[in-house]
């Protein structure tokens, strides 16, 4: 399950997205449902039924929460347990179980844990930005045809930003650069990843990225006082398939009229980054040796190396429903 994306928490959706219908998302190749429950309460199963393996997505959530499946019926809680059966009042529902997934819904977002089961060994962990209710939020949300850890380290590289961010965010970077310019990329591991600061010619710059694992960048842009940030998330939705969600936040300006004009600066700059993320060769980053690399590097080989350290083969177990 999960392949290469196992065991970690990661963004899928807007939780303003799931309403009363369950709704079917492709993460790291396995489908699995979100629904809500009579509380409004999130909840994920793999979206497979236990009975004939038809998509639970496709079914509706009864009046008492339930997810019911559209084949034979069956009815499902959000933890997975089997509550009715048509037609056989007799069945031991105790053996007939979907199988849950841990899911959470935080800063605006529906988190899932990438394998089987009601609980998670840990919880998500996230920026501020994405916590913080005294922030003014927009989100935006686009889909790449691109292998989601080549988009995640494009979030990462600053040595881009005076190239393919010219006009928009490496603007000023772009002109401060002469041909004997050299970049020095600091890295420093933190509790949730790692952060990480680009000096162009000794020029200090409060400008920071943050990575937290496995797949959201926080790009901290420096006004004094004030706090504002651009999220980004790489999400794998199966092959060369990549949900980005790209939050801003901000303490200024905080009026909703002006949401438009900072949602379009982001979809500007993700667009920017898309054509060339999209146009990688090989689509997956292979190991670091197997590219050359130089010093500016530094911040997206420790991203290359914990992918193929921790997530890289990850998640290749069957399922128990796929014996
Ligand atoms: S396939 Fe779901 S109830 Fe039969
Ligand atoms: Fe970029």
């Amino acid at each position: 399950m999960f392949k290469d994306f196992a065991n970690v928490w990661s963004p899928v959706e807007q939780s303003i997205k799931l309403a009363t219908q369950p709704i079917q998302f492709e993460l790291a190749g396995e489908k699995i449902v979100l629904f809500r429950s009579k509380t409004g309460s999130v909840h994920a199963l793999l979206d497979r039924c236990p009975h004939r393996g038809v998509a639970l997505s496709l079914g509706k959530v009864t009046p008492e929460g339930c997810l019911e499946c559209p084949f034979h019926g069956w009815q499902f809680e959000g933890d997975g347990s089997c509550t009715h059966v048509p037609l056989n009042p007799e069945a031991r529902r105790e053996l007939l179980a979907a199988t849950p997934i841990p899911v959470r819904e935080l800063g605006g977002l529906i988190w899932v844990y990438t394998a089987a089961g009601a609980t998670a060994p840990e919880e998500p962990q996230l920026p501020d930005g994405l916590l913080r209710d005294d922030v003014a939020r927009v989100v935006l949300v686009e889909e790449w045809n691109a292998h989601w850890t080549r988009a995640m380290e494009n979030m990462l590289d600053s040595p881009h930003l005076p190239f393919v961010h010219r006009r928009t965010i490496g603007r000023a970077m772009r002109a401060q650069l002469k041909p004997k310019s050299k970049m020095h990329v600091e890295w420093e591991d933190t509790p949730f990843g790692g952060r990480t600061k680009a000096r162009l010619d000794g020029a200090r710059s409060e400008a920071m990225l943050e990575f937290y694992r496995p797949n959201v960048m926080a790009l901290h842009i420096p006004i004094p006082g004030k706090h504002f940030r651009i999220h980004a998330i790489c999400v794998p939705r199966g092959g060369n398939r990549t949900r980005m969600i790209v939050v801003g936040s901000r303490d200024f300006l905080k009026m909703p009229l002006l949401d438009t004009f900072f949602r379009k600066a982001n979809r500007r700059i993700i667009k920017e980054d898309q054509a060339v993320v999209e146009s990688s060769t090989p689509s997956e980053i292979p190991p670091g040796a197997l590219e050359r690399s130089v010093e500016s590097d530094r911040a997206t080989l420790q991203f290359r190396r914990y992918y193929y350290a921790m997530l890289r083969g990850s998640g290749h177990t069957p399922a128990k429903t796929e014996v």
